[in-house]
């Protein structure tokens, strides 16, 4: 059956520790010479209308270390649901590529392009969720942390899309996950209510970053303003000031807690320096591994392995 990789909520549990178990044989096997041949000769395309360094490039790189390769377009240059509407981009691009990675602002626009294409869609980045960045992030958080048995996960900052995934994320890797953000910038009530009545409790909140780490195993955040959010910049910075990861806050957590930050970063707003290139920090171990979870993504979609 052909599979989606849109949001988090659509996947079960045990298809989200299939891909993790996937993601760390091929990080310490490589690609065997099976998925190799499997995969020699398939495309992936990946149509970006936001920028980015981390989530484009890991899956170039992953898609060339499985024996494939990709084809890279910036969104302006397809005009998607523009120069054509999405149902006949999705039918003619799915005649041409193996699947396709997209990155772009409404959620519904991905939902819209899964509808109608007949290959594999993966969300690289939405409005709702980042979800290739949650699960790459467990991932990050299983390795660090081998001895945690259920490691308290605190996101402080704004309840975005990646505070979402990771939300969902921590559920299927047994995990306690933690939003601590000014109350206008929790989850929204959507977001609230599908994680309810996906998990049967909702997902826990504060408004009190302080206490919120008090104890963590991990500490993360990411940017106050999202991409397309820039007007709202000079609110956000004032909504968001208490809610620094600052040597005070990190103070808080366990001794031995570990400090993620999905990147880019934006120093000295959310995080301060000395904690972002300080030893607890696993920021560049956490970026590699969104390729590796790409890796076991891209083989679970397109050849349908649980197993290499
Ligand atoms: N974390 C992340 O998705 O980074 P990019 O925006 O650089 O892809
Ligand atoms: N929340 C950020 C994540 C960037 C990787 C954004 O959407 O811009």
């Amino acid at each position: 059956m052909r599979r989606h990789f849109l949001d988090l909520f659509d996947i079960q549990k045990d298809e989200a520790l299939d891909l993790l178990d996937l993601a760390v044989q091929l990080k310490q096997a490589g690609p065997s010479a099976a998925v190799r041949e499997r995969l020699q000769g398939r495309l992936l395309g990946l149509i970006f209308e936001k920028p980015s360094l981390r989530t484009r490039v890991s899956f170039e790189a992953a898609m060339a270390s499985l024996g494939g390769s990709s084809l890279f377009l910036r969104g302006e240059e397809v005009g998607l649901g523009v120069r054509e509407s999405i149902a006949d981009f999705a039918r003619v691009i799915s005649q041409y590529v193996d699947a396709l990675a997209i990155r772009t602002h409404a959620h519904s626009k991905v939902e819209e392009l899964a509808k109608h294409a007949t290959i594999p869609i993966i969300n690289a980045l939405s409005e709702d969720a980042h979800p290739c960045q949650a699960m790459a992030d467990v991932l990050t958080i299983r390795e660090e942390l081998p001895d945690v048995k259920r490691p308290r996960v605190v996101f402080v900052g704004d309840g975005n899309n990646v505070a979402r995934s990771l939300a969902v994320a921590c559920e299927y890797a047994d995990m306690d996950f933690m939003l601590t953000a000014p109350s206008l910038y929790k989850f929204p009530a959507d977001f609230v209510n599908q994680f309810t009545k996906t998990f049967g409790h909702a997902p826990a909140q504060s408004s009190h970053p302080l206490e919120a780490a008090t104890d963590a195993d991990v500490i993360y955040t990411d940017v106050w303003t999202s991409m397309g959010q820039e007007a709202e910049t000079q609110a956000r910075l004032a909504a968001f000031a208490d809610f620094q990861i600052n040597r005070q806050l990190v103070s808080k957590a366990h001794k031995d807690a570990i400090i993620l930050h999905c990147l880019p970063a934006h120093r000295g707003e959310e995080i301060t320096e000395e904690v972002l290139d300080g030893p607890a920090s696993r920021i560049i171990p956490q970026a590699a591994n969104r390729m590796h979870f790409q890796k076991a993504l891209i083989v679970w979609l397109i050849t349908g392995w649980k197993n290499i």
